[in-house]
Protein backbone atom coordinates (compact mmCIF):
# COMPACT_ATOMS: atom_id res chain seq x y z
CA UNK A 1 0.00 0.00 0.00
CA UNK A 2 1.41 3.41 -1.10
CA UNK A 3 2.26 5.45 2.07
CA UNK A 4 3.05 9.08 2.13
CA UNK A 5 6.74 9.16 4.15
CA UNK A 6 8.92 12.50 5.65
CA UNK A 7 12.65 11.86 6.36
CA UNK A 8 15.13 13.98 7.74
CA UNK A 9 18.43 14.24 7.79
CA UNK A 10 19.62 16.85 10.87
CA UNK A 11 20.57 20.56 9.85
CA UNK A 12 24.28 20.75 9.74
CA UNK A 13 26.15 23.60 10.89
CA UNK A 14 27.66 25.65 8.80
CA UNK A 15 30.58 26.35 10.66
CA UNK A 16 32.42 23.39 9.79
CA UNK A 17 32.79 22.00 5.78
CA UNK A 18 30.93 18.88 4.98
CA UNK A 19 32.34 15.68 6.27
CA UNK A 20 32.12 11.70 6.06
CA UNK A 21 29.83 12.43 9.01
CA UNK A 22 27.25 14.51 7.77
CA UNK A 23 27.64 12.67 4.00
CA UNK A 24 27.11 9.47 5.83
CA UNK A 25 23.85 10.61 7.60
CA UNK A 26 22.40 12.39 4.42
CA UNK A 27 23.29 9.73 2.28
CA UNK A 28 21.36 7.19 4.04
CA UNK A 29 18.29 8.98 4.20
CA UNK A 30 18.64 9.38 0.56
CA UNK A 31 18.92 5.29 0.00
CA UNK A 32 15.78 4.80 2.65
CA UNK A 33 13.87 7.71 0.30
CA UNK A 34 14.92 5.37 -2.77
CA UNK A 35 13.75 2.54 -1.40
CA UNK A 36 10.48 3.85 0.08
CA UNK A 37 10.02 5.41 -4.08
CA UNK A 38 10.69 1.99 -5.20
CA UNK A 39 7.93 0.54 -3.29
CA UNK A 40 5.65 3.00 -4.29
CA UNK A 41 5.36 5.70 -1.45
CA UNK A 42 5.56 8.89 -1.87
CA UNK A 43 8.44 10.53 -0.21
CA UNK A 44 9.59 14.06 1.08
CA UNK A 45 12.89 13.79 1.69
CA UNK A 46 14.54 17.06 3.74
CA UNK A 47 17.87 18.14 4.32
CA UNK A 48 19.57 22.00 5.07
CA UNK A 49 21.27 23.97 6.95
CA UNK A 50 21.35 25.23 10.48
CA UNK A 51 22.86 28.83 9.92
CA UNK A 52 22.55 30.76 13.49
CA UNK A 53 24.48 31.53 16.82
CA UNK A 54 27.56 32.23 18.29
CA UNK A 55 29.62 29.93 16.11
CA UNK A 56 28.63 31.57 13.01
CA UNK A 57 28.90 34.99 14.60
CA UNK A 58 32.46 34.54 15.35
CA UNK A 59 33.34 32.43 12.22
CA UNK A 60 32.09 35.49 10.21
CA UNK A 61 34.15 38.08 12.68
CA UNK A 62 37.17 35.81 12.15
CA UNK A 63 36.75 36.08 7.98
CA UNK A 64 35.82 39.96 7.99
CA UNK A 65 32.56 39.19 6.94
CA UNK A 66 29.15 39.20 7.95
CA UNK A 67 27.31 36.61 9.30
CA UNK A 68 24.93 36.16 6.12
CA UNK A 69 27.96 36.09 3.40
CA UNK A 70 29.34 33.27 5.74
CA UNK A 71 26.10 31.01 5.49
CA UNK A 72 26.07 31.81 2.05
CA UNK A 73 29.33 30.29 1.12
CA UNK A 74 29.01 27.59 3.51
CA UNK A 75 25.57 26.62 2.80
CA UNK A 76 26.36 26.31 -1.12
CA UNK A 77 28.94 23.85 0.10
CA UNK A 78 26.81 21.38 1.29
CA UNK A 79 24.55 22.00 -1.79
CA UNK A 80 27.06 20.99 -4.30
CA UNK A 81 28.43 18.37 -2.41
CA UNK A 82 24.63 16.90 -2.15
CA UNK A 83 24.39 17.18 -6.05
CA UNK A 84 27.77 15.79 -6.64
CA UNK A 85 26.25 12.39 -5.22
CA UNK A 86 22.90 12.80 -7.10
CA UNK A 87 20.96 13.56 -4.01
CA UNK A 88 17.24 13.18 -4.48
CA UNK A 89 16.24 15.04 -1.61
CA UNK A 90 12.77 17.40 -2.34
CA UNK A 91 13.76 20.43 -0.05
CA UNK A 92 16.75 22.14 1.29
CA UNK A 93 16.01 24.54 4.59
CA UNK A 94 18.40 26.87 5.61
CA UNK A 95 17.40 28.21 8.83
CA UNK A 96 17.90 32.18 7.78
CA UNK A 97 15.30 31.91 4.91
CA UNK A 98 11.82 34.08 5.75
CA UNK A 99 9.49 30.87 5.63
CA UNK A 100 11.32 29.88 8.42
CA UNK A 101 11.52 32.79 10.25
CA UNK A 102 7.91 33.31 10.30
CA UNK A 103 7.32 29.72 11.85
CA UNK A 104 9.96 30.29 14.46
CA UNK A 105 8.30 33.62 15.36
CA UNK A 106 4.60 32.22 15.24
CA UNK A 107 5.78 29.39 17.64
CA UNK A 108 7.27 31.75 19.99
CA UNK A 109 4.30 34.27 20.32
CA UNK A 110 1.99 31.18 20.60
CA UNK A 111 3.61 29.58 23.24
CA UNK A 112 4.28 32.95 24.83
CA UNK A 113 0.94 33.82 24.95
CA UNK A 114 -0.31 30.69 26.23
CA UNK A 115 2.26 31.15 29.26
CA UNK A 116 4.19 28.48 28.23
CA UNK A 117 7.29 30.47 28.02
CA UNK A 118 8.70 33.10 30.69
CA UNK A 119 11.36 35.06 31.76
CA UNK A 120 13.55 34.54 34.48
CA UNK A 121 17.25 35.18 35.46
CA UNK A 122 20.05 32.85 36.09
CA UNK A 123 23.57 32.94 37.29
CA UNK A 124 25.42 29.44 37.06
CA UNK A 125 27.99 28.29 34.05
CA UNK A 126 27.73 28.58 30.13
CA UNK A 127 29.48 26.75 27.62
CA UNK A 128 30.29 29.09 24.89
CA UNK A 129 31.86 26.21 22.58
CA UNK A 130 28.49 24.33 22.99
CA UNK A 131 26.03 27.21 23.54
CA UNK A 132 24.42 25.41 26.33
CA UNK A 133 23.90 26.96 29.99
CA UNK A 134 25.20 23.47 32.09
CA UNK A 135 24.91 22.36 35.74
CA UNK A 136 27.79 22.19 38.49
CA UNK A 137 28.60 18.23 38.00
CA UNK A 138 29.11 18.57 34.34
CA UNK A 139 31.23 21.60 34.96
CA UNK A 140 32.95 20.09 37.70
CA UNK A 141 33.40 16.69 35.52
CA UNK A 142 34.89 19.38 32.54
CA UNK A 143 32.66 17.54 30.05
CA UNK A 144 32.21 20.88 28.39
CA UNK A 145 34.70 23.82 26.41
CA UNK A 146 34.65 27.27 27.01
CA UNK A 147 33.08 27.68 30.36
CA UNK A 148 31.99 31.01 31.81
CA UNK A 149 29.87 31.92 35.09
CA UNK A 150 26.93 34.44 33.63
CA UNK A 151 24.49 35.86 35.13
CA UNK A 152 21.98 36.75 32.72
CA UNK A 153 18.12 37.41 32.58
CA UNK A 154 15.90 34.72 30.01
CA UNK A 155 13.20 33.58 28.61
CA UNK A 156 12.21 30.09 29.96
CA UNK A 157 10.10 27.32 28.10
CA UNK A 158 8.40 25.28 30.48
CA UNK A 159 10.47 22.12 29.60
CA UNK A 160 9.47 20.46 32.46
CA UNK A 161 5.62 20.12 33.06
CA UNK A 162 6.11 17.78 30.27
CA UNK A 163 8.47 14.87 31.68
CA UNK A 164 5.63 12.67 32.64
CA UNK A 165 3.69 12.90 29.35
CA UNK A 166 6.93 12.78 27.81
CA UNK A 167 7.94 9.02 29.75
CA UNK A 168 4.33 8.26 28.99
CA UNK A 169 4.85 8.58 24.98
CA UNK A 170 8.22 6.80 24.95
CA UNK A 171 7.09 3.73 26.86
CA UNK A 172 3.67 3.46 24.70
CA UNK A 173 5.03 4.11 21.76
CA UNK A 174 8.38 1.28 21.08
CA UNK A 175 8.95 2.72 17.42
CA UNK A 176 9.35 6.52 18.94
CA UNK A 177 13.05 6.62 19.41
CA UNK A 178 15.26 3.80 17.95
CA UNK A 179 17.47 1.96 18.13
CA UNK A 180 16.57 0.73 21.60
CA UNK A 181 19.57 1.52 23.74
CA UNK A 182 18.85 4.93 22.28
CA UNK A 183 15.54 5.05 24.16
CA UNK A 184 16.68 3.69 27.23
CA UNK A 185 19.70 5.96 27.61
CA UNK A 186 16.84 8.69 26.85
CA UNK A 187 14.56 6.76 29.55
CA UNK A 188 17.46 6.92 32.46
CA UNK A 189 18.08 10.96 31.31
CA UNK A 190 14.54 11.60 32.57
CA UNK A 191 14.64 9.83 35.94
CA UNK A 192 16.46 13.17 36.60
CA UNK A 193 14.04 16.07 37.37
CA UNK A 194 13.58 18.20 33.72
CA UNK A 195 14.74 21.71 33.74
CA UNK A 196 13.03 24.14 31.72
CA UNK A 197 14.77 25.00 28.66
CA UNK A 198 16.17 28.63 27.80
CA UNK A 199 14.92 29.82 24.90
CA UNK A 200 17.04 33.20 24.73
CA UNK A 201 20.26 34.70 24.20
CA UNK A 202 20.56 38.19 24.99
CA UNK A 203 21.88 40.52 21.89
CA UNK A 204 24.26 41.97 23.59
CA UNK A 205 26.01 38.65 23.72
CA UNK A 206 24.74 37.33 20.84
CA UNK A 207 23.31 39.10 17.75
CA UNK A 208 23.01 36.28 15.18
CA UNK A 209 19.41 34.81 15.66
CA UNK A 210 15.94 34.68 15.16
CA UNK A 211 14.76 37.73 17.28
CA UNK A 212 11.79 37.20 19.66
CA UNK A 213 8.84 38.70 18.62
CA UNK A 214 7.49 39.46 22.09
CA UNK A 215 11.19 41.09 23.13
CA UNK A 216 13.22 43.08 20.39
CA UNK A 217 16.18 42.67 22.95
CA UNK A 218 16.60 38.92 22.85
CA UNK A 219 17.47 36.32 19.66
CA UNK A 220 16.13 32.62 19.73
CA UNK A 221 18.51 30.15 21.29
CA UNK A 222 19.35 28.15 18.27
CA UNK A 223 18.30 24.30 19.07
CA UNK A 224 14.67 25.82 19.62
CA UNK A 225 14.92 27.58 16.16
CA UNK A 226 16.15 24.48 14.28
CA UNK A 227 14.03 21.89 15.59
CA UNK A 228 10.99 23.68 14.05
CA UNK A 229 13.04 23.90 10.65
CA UNK A 230 11.03 20.01 10.81
CA UNK A 231 7.65 21.42 10.89
CA UNK A 232 8.48 24.78 8.20
CA UNK A 233 9.73 23.01 5.28
CA UNK A 234 6.55 20.26 6.20
CA UNK A 235 4.53 23.17 5.20
CA UNK A 236 3.56 24.30 8.64
CA UNK A 237 1.51 27.62 8.57
CA UNK A 238 2.14 27.60 5.00
CA UNK A 239 0.92 24.75 3.06
CA UNK A 240 -1.91 22.89 5.09
CA UNK A 241 -2.59 19.93 2.86
CA UNK A 242 1.41 19.35 2.64
CA UNK A 243 1.46 19.49 6.52
CA UNK A 244 -1.49 17.19 7.07
CA UNK A 245 -0.19 15.03 4.01
CA UNK A 246 3.40 14.45 5.46
CA UNK A 247 3.31 15.50 9.31
CA UNK A 248 4.87 13.39 10.87
CA UNK A 249 8.32 12.40 10.23
CA UNK A 250 10.91 10.07 10.72
CA UNK A 251 14.31 12.02 11.97
CA UNK A 252 17.32 10.38 11.37
CA UNK A 253 20.92 11.99 13.35
CA UNK A 254 23.72 11.03 15.28
CA UNK A 255 23.90 9.86 18.45
CA UNK A 256 25.43 13.50 19.89
CA UNK A 257 22.42 15.16 19.51
CA UNK A 258 19.85 12.82 21.03
CA UNK A 259 18.57 14.55 24.06
CA UNK A 260 17.35 17.74 21.61
CA UNK A 261 15.63 15.74 19.29
CA UNK A 262 14.42 13.21 22.05
CA UNK A 263 13.56 15.76 24.92
CA UNK A 264 13.42 19.24 23.77
CA UNK A 265 11.70 18.83 20.50
CA UNK A 266 8.85 16.61 21.29
CA UNK A 267 8.26 18.60 24.60
CA UNK A 268 7.75 21.77 21.89
CA UNK A 269 5.55 19.96 19.70
CA UNK A 270 3.54 18.62 23.22
CA UNK A 271 3.17 22.38 24.04
CA UNK A 272 2.26 23.07 20.58
CA UNK A 273 -0.51 20.51 20.32
CA UNK A 274 1.34 18.77 17.15
CA UNK A 275 1.62 14.65 17.03
CA UNK A 276 5.04 13.46 17.76
CA UNK A 277 7.87 12.65 15.46
CA UNK A 278 6.63 8.81 13.98
CA UNK A 279 10.57 7.94 14.57
CA UNK A 280 13.55 9.33 16.01
CA UNK A 281 16.95 7.02 14.62
CA UNK A 282 19.85 7.54 15.83
CA UNK A 283 23.08 6.41 14.66
CA UNK A 284 26.65 5.91 15.87
CA UNK A 285 29.75 7.68 14.56
CA UNK A 286 32.54 7.13 11.78
CA UNK A 287 36.00 6.74 13.33
CA UNK A 288 39.02 7.03 11.79
CA UNK A 289 41.68 4.73 13.48
CA UNK A 290 39.69 3.80 16.44
CA UNK A 291 39.19 7.18 17.60
CA UNK A 292 37.22 9.90 17.08
CA UNK A 293 38.03 11.94 14.27
CA UNK A 294 39.47 15.09 14.73
CA UNK A 295 41.86 17.80 13.00
CA UNK A 296 44.15 17.93 15.60
CA UNK A 297 44.66 13.87 16.08
CA UNK A 298 45.39 14.11 12.25
CA UNK A 299 43.09 11.50 11.93
CA UNK A 300 40.20 13.86 10.24
CA UNK A 301 39.06 12.60 6.74
CA UNK A 302 37.96 15.26 4.44
CA UNK A 303 35.78 15.09 1.58
CA UNK A 304 38.33 15.69 -0.97
CA UNK A 305 39.80 12.69 0.14
CA UNK A 306 36.41 10.68 -0.46
CA UNK A 307 36.13 12.32 -3.76
CA UNK A 308 39.44 10.94 -4.73
CA UNK A 309 38.28 7.06 -3.87
CA UNK A 310 35.30 8.09 -5.89
CA UNK A 311 37.72 9.15 -9.20
CA UNK A 312 38.85 5.75 -8.84
CA UNK A 313 35.68 3.32 -8.34
CA UNK A 314 33.33 5.82 -8.81
CA UNK A 315 30.81 7.83 -6.34
CA UNK A 316 28.64 4.79 -5.77
CA UNK A 317 30.62 3.14 -4.42
CA UNK A 318 31.26 5.36 -1.48
CA UNK A 319 27.69 5.61 -0.93
CA UNK A 320 27.19 1.63 -1.13
CA UNK A 321 29.72 1.81 1.58
CA UNK A 322 28.47 4.10 3.62
CA UNK A 323 25.58 2.04 3.94
CA UNK A 324 26.91 -0.97 4.17
CA UNK A 325 29.52 -0.92 6.69
CA UNK A 326 27.96 2.65 8.29
CA UNK A 327 27.44 3.31 12.15
CA UNK A 328 24.40 2.48 12.00
CA UNK A 329 23.82 0.66 15.32
CA UNK A 330 27.67 0.90 16.63
CA UNK A 331 30.53 3.07 15.66
CA UNK A 332 32.44 2.12 12.46
CA UNK A 333 36.01 2.60 11.52
CA UNK A 334 36.52 4.61 8.23
CA UNK A 335 40.14 3.09 6.46
CA UNK A 336 40.45 3.19 3.34
CA UNK A 337 41.62 -0.57 3.00
CA UNK A 338 38.38 -1.10 4.04
CA UNK A 339 36.63 1.19 1.64
CA UNK A 340 38.87 -0.87 -1.11
CA UNK A 341 38.45 -4.48 0.41
CA UNK A 342 34.46 -3.61 0.22
CA UNK A 343 34.45 -2.65 -3.04
CA UNK A 344 36.77 -5.60 -4.60
CA UNK A 345 34.85 -8.11 -2.12
CA UNK A 346 31.21 -7.16 -3.03
CA UNK A 347 30.96 -5.07 -6.40
CA UNK A 348 34.18 -6.33 -8.55
CA UNK A 349 34.17 -10.41 -7.46
CA UNK A 350 31.02 -11.05 -6.10
CA UNK A 351 28.41 -9.03 -8.88
CA UNK A 352 31.19 -7.87 -11.56
CA UNK A 353 32.26 -10.65 -12.40
CA UNK A 354 28.73 -12.59 -12.58
CA UNK A 355 28.06 -10.45 -15.16
CA UNK A 356 30.72 -10.95 -16.81
CA UNK A 357 30.29 -14.65 -16.89
CA UNK A 358 26.89 -14.76 -17.74
CA UNK A 359 27.32 -12.15 -20.51
CA UNK A 360 29.82 -13.92 -21.97
CA UNK A 361 28.62 -17.39 -21.97
CA UNK A 362 25.49 -15.88 -23.53
CA UNK A 363 27.05 -14.15 -26.10
CA UNK A 364 29.38 -17.02 -27.07
CA UNK A 365 26.63 -19.97 -27.04
CA UNK A 366 23.49 -17.55 -28.27
CA UNK A 367 24.66 -14.88 -30.17
CA UNK A 368 24.12 -12.54 -27.11
CA UNK A 369 20.58 -13.16 -27.28
CA UNK A 370 18.74 -14.14 -24.23
CA UNK A 371 17.81 -17.86 -24.42
CA UNK A 372 14.86 -19.48 -24.03
CA UNK A 373 14.27 -21.30 -20.61
CA UNK A 374 12.61 -24.82 -20.38
CA UNK A 375 10.81 -26.13 -17.43
CA UNK A 376 12.11 -24.50 -14.45
CA UNK A 377 13.69 -27.37 -12.14
CA UNK A 378 14.14 -27.47 -8.60
CA UNK A 379 17.13 -24.93 -8.69
CA UNK A 380 15.86 -22.77 -10.44
CA UNK A 381 12.48 -22.62 -8.74
CA UNK A 382 14.86 -22.31 -5.51
CA UNK A 383 16.61 -19.19 -7.02
CA UNK A 384 13.54 -17.22 -8.05
CA UNK A 385 11.48 -18.08 -4.78
CA UNK A 386 15.22 -17.14 -2.81
CA UNK A 387 14.72 -13.69 -5.19
CA UNK A 388 11.50 -12.96 -4.08
CA UNK A 389 12.13 -13.80 -0.33
CA UNK A 390 15.01 -11.66 -0.32
CA UNK A 391 12.68 -8.23 -1.92
CA UNK A 392 10.89 -9.15 1.09
CA UNK A 393 12.99 -9.27 3.57
CA UNK A 394 14.75 -5.79 2.42
CA UNK A 395 11.49 -4.10 2.76
CA UNK A 396 11.36 -5.69 6.22
CA UNK A 397 14.62 -4.22 6.62
CA UNK A 398 13.55 -1.06 5.40
CA UNK A 399 10.18 -0.67 7.77
CA UNK A 400 13.09 -0.60 10.56
CA UNK A 401 15.33 1.82 9.33
CA UNK A 402 18.49 -0.95 8.96
CA UNK A 403 20.08 -0.03 5.62
CA UNK A 404 23.42 -2.71 6.60
CA UNK A 405 20.84 -5.36 6.60
CA UNK A 406 19.42 -4.28 3.33
CA UNK A 407 22.95 -3.86 1.70
CA UNK A 408 23.94 -7.59 3.67
CA UNK A 409 20.70 -8.92 2.27
CA UNK A 410 21.16 -7.80 -1.50
CA UNK A 411 24.77 -9.28 -1.57
CA UNK A 412 24.22 -12.33 -0.40
CA UNK A 413 21.56 -12.94 -2.65
CA UNK A 414 24.22 -12.36 -5.29
CA UNK A 415 26.59 -14.47 -3.45
CA UNK A 416 23.83 -17.12 -3.86
CA UNK A 417 23.73 -16.77 -7.95
CA UNK A 418 27.50 -17.26 -7.98
CA UNK A 419 27.08 -19.98 -6.13
CA UNK A 420 24.70 -21.63 -8.48
CA UNK A 421 26.73 -20.89 -11.39
CA UNK A 422 28.78 -23.25 -10.15
CA UNK A 423 26.97 -26.28 -9.30
CA UNK A 424 25.04 -26.18 -12.31
CA UNK A 425 28.45 -25.64 -14.73
CA UNK A 426 26.34 -23.82 -17.68
CA UNK A 427 30.01 -23.81 -19.44
CA UNK A 428 29.86 -27.37 -19.82
CA UNK A 429 26.49 -27.94 -20.33
CA UNK A 430 26.69 -25.70 -23.28
CA UNK A 431 28.34 -28.74 -24.76
CA UNK A 432 26.53 -31.50 -23.49
CA UNK A 433 22.83 -30.41 -22.43
CA UNK A 434 22.17 -27.24 -24.34
CA UNK A 435 18.62 -26.73 -23.93
CA UNK A 436 19.45 -27.35 -19.67
CA UNK A 437 22.09 -24.26 -20.60
CA UNK A 438 19.92 -22.24 -21.80
CA UNK A 439 17.68 -22.64 -18.45
CA UNK A 440 20.24 -22.36 -16.59
CA UNK A 441 21.50 -19.26 -17.99
CA UNK A 442 18.47 -18.00 -18.15
CA UNK A 443 18.01 -18.49 -14.29
CA UNK A 444 20.84 -16.90 -13.22
CA UNK A 445 20.40 -13.79 -15.83
CA UNK A 446 17.39 -13.46 -14.44
CA UNK A 447 17.97 -13.51 -10.65
CA UNK A 448 20.71 -11.14 -11.52
CA UNK A 449 18.35 -8.97 -13.07
CA UNK A 450 16.44 -8.78 -9.51
CA UNK A 451 19.17 -8.18 -7.51
CA UNK A 452 20.27 -5.34 -9.57
CA UNK A 453 16.49 -3.74 -9.13
CA UNK A 454 17.22 -4.37 -5.70
CA UNK A 455 20.78 -2.67 -5.54
CA UNK A 456 18.94 0.09 -7.32
CA UNK A 457 18.97 2.28 -4.56
CA UNK A 458 22.44 1.69 -3.46
CA UNK A 459 24.23 2.16 -6.34
CA UNK A 460 21.78 3.92 -8.90
CA UNK A 461 24.36 5.10 -11.49
CA UNK A 462 26.18 1.46 -11.48
CA UNK A 463 22.70 -0.23 -12.17
CA UNK A 464 21.46 2.24 -14.69
CA UNK A 465 24.32 1.36 -16.43
CA UNK A 466 23.85 -2.96 -15.70
CA UNK A 467 20.18 -2.16 -17.39
CA UNK A 468 20.73 -0.37 -20.24
CA UNK A 469 23.77 -3.22 -20.62
CA UNK A 470 20.76 -5.69 -20.11
CA UNK A 471 18.68 -4.32 -22.83
CA UNK A 472 15.54 -5.71 -21.43
CA UNK A 473 13.47 -2.16 -21.05
CA UNK A 474 13.21 -1.80 -17.89
CA UNK A 475 12.91 1.22 -15.83
CA UNK A 476 15.40 1.22 -13.03
CA UNK A 477 14.40 2.32 -9.22
CA UNK A 478 10.61 0.68 -9.60
CA UNK A 479 10.34 -2.83 -8.09
CA UNK A 480 10.71 -5.85 -10.52
CA UNK A 481 9.09 -9.07 -11.27
CA UNK A 482 11.68 -12.06 -11.76
CA UNK A 483 10.12 -13.20 -14.64
CA UNK A 484 10.25 -10.85 -16.60
CA UNK A 485 13.17 -11.34 -18.53
CA UNK A 486 12.31 -11.30 -21.95
CA UNK A 487 13.79 -14.41 -24.06
CA UNK A 488 15.42 -13.66 -27.45
CA UNK A 489 16.50 -10.07 -26.56
CA UNK A 490 19.89 -9.19 -27.56
CA UNK A 491 21.78 -8.14 -24.90
CA UNK A 492 23.52 -4.39 -25.14
CA UNK A 493 27.31 -3.74 -25.36
CA UNK A 494 28.94 -5.26 -22.46
CA UNK A 495 31.17 -2.84 -20.12
CA UNK A 496 33.34 -3.62 -17.09
CA UNK A 497 31.21 -2.59 -13.96
CA UNK A 498 33.63 -2.99 -11.28
CA UNK A 499 36.98 -3.50 -12.69
CA UNK A 500 39.34 -5.05 -9.71
CA UNK A 501 41.29 -2.23 -7.07
CA UNK A 502 44.64 -3.25 -7.60
CA UNK A 503 45.23 -3.27 -3.36
CA UNK A 504 49.07 -2.76 -3.94
CA UNK A 505 47.85 1.08 -5.55
CA UNK A 506 47.00 1.81 -1.41
CA UNK A 507 50.51 2.71 -0.56
CA UNK A 508 50.98 4.86 -3.52
CA UNK A 509 46.88 6.77 -3.20
N1 LIG B 1 23.02 21.66 13.70
C1 LIG B 1 22.91 20.53 14.54
C2 LIG B 1 21.69 19.72 14.17
C3 LIG B 1 20.41 20.48 14.19
S1 LIG B 1 19.08 19.51 13.64
C4 LIG B 1 17.76 20.44 13.84
C5 LIG B 1 24.17 19.66 14.41
N2 LIG B 1 24.89 19.83 13.31
S2 LIG B 1 26.28 19.11 13.01
O1 LIG B 1 26.67 19.60 11.71
O2 LIG B 1 27.21 19.32 14.07
O3 LIG B 1 26.06 17.61 12.99
C6 LIG B 1 25.16 17.03 12.13
C7 LIG B 1 25.18 15.53 12.22
O4 LIG B 1 26.43 14.99 11.80
C8 LIG B 1 24.91 14.97 13.61
O5 LIG B 1 23.86 14.04 13.49
C9 LIG B 1 26.17 14.26 13.98
O6 LIG B 1 25.93 13.12 14.73
C10 LIG B 1 26.70 13.88 12.61
N3 LIG B 1 28.11 13.57 12.67
C11 LIG B 1 29.13 14.42 12.90
N4 LIG B 1 30.28 13.69 12.91
C12 LIG B 1 30.00 12.38 12.71
C13 LIG B 1 30.75 11.21 12.52
N5 LIG B 1 32.07 11.20 12.65
N6 LIG B 1 30.10 10.07 12.18
C14 LIG B 1 28.75 10.05 11.95
N7 LIG B 1 28.02 11.13 12.11
C15 LIG B 1 28.58 12.25 12.70
O7 LIG B 1 24.42 18.87 15.30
Amino acid sequence: MSQSFYITTPLYYVNDQPHIGSSYTTLIVDIISMYRRMKGDDVFFLTGTDEHGQKVQQAAEKNGITPREHCDIYAIRFQELWSYFNLSNDDFIRTTESRHVKVVQHVLQMLFDKGEIYKDSYEGWYSIADELFISEKDHEEGNHRDVRRISETNYYFKMSTYQDQLIEYINEHPDFIQPVNRKNEILSFLKQPLKDLCISRPKERLAWGIELPFDSAYVTYVWFDALLNYITAAGYLSDDTKFQTYWPAVHLIGKDILTTHCVYWPTMLMAMGIPLPKTIFAHGWWTSKGQKMSKSLGNFIDMETIQAYCDNVGKDVYRYFMAKEGPLLNDSDFSKERFYQTYNTDLANDFGNLVNRIFKLIKKYYNGKIPLPGNLGKEEQAMKIAAEACQDAIMTHLEKLHVNAIAIEAVAYVTSINKYLEKTEPWKLAKTDPDKAATVLYTALASLRFSAALLYPLLPKKMSEFFTMLNNGDVPGTLMQWQDLHAGRELGEMKALFPRYDMKLLNEE
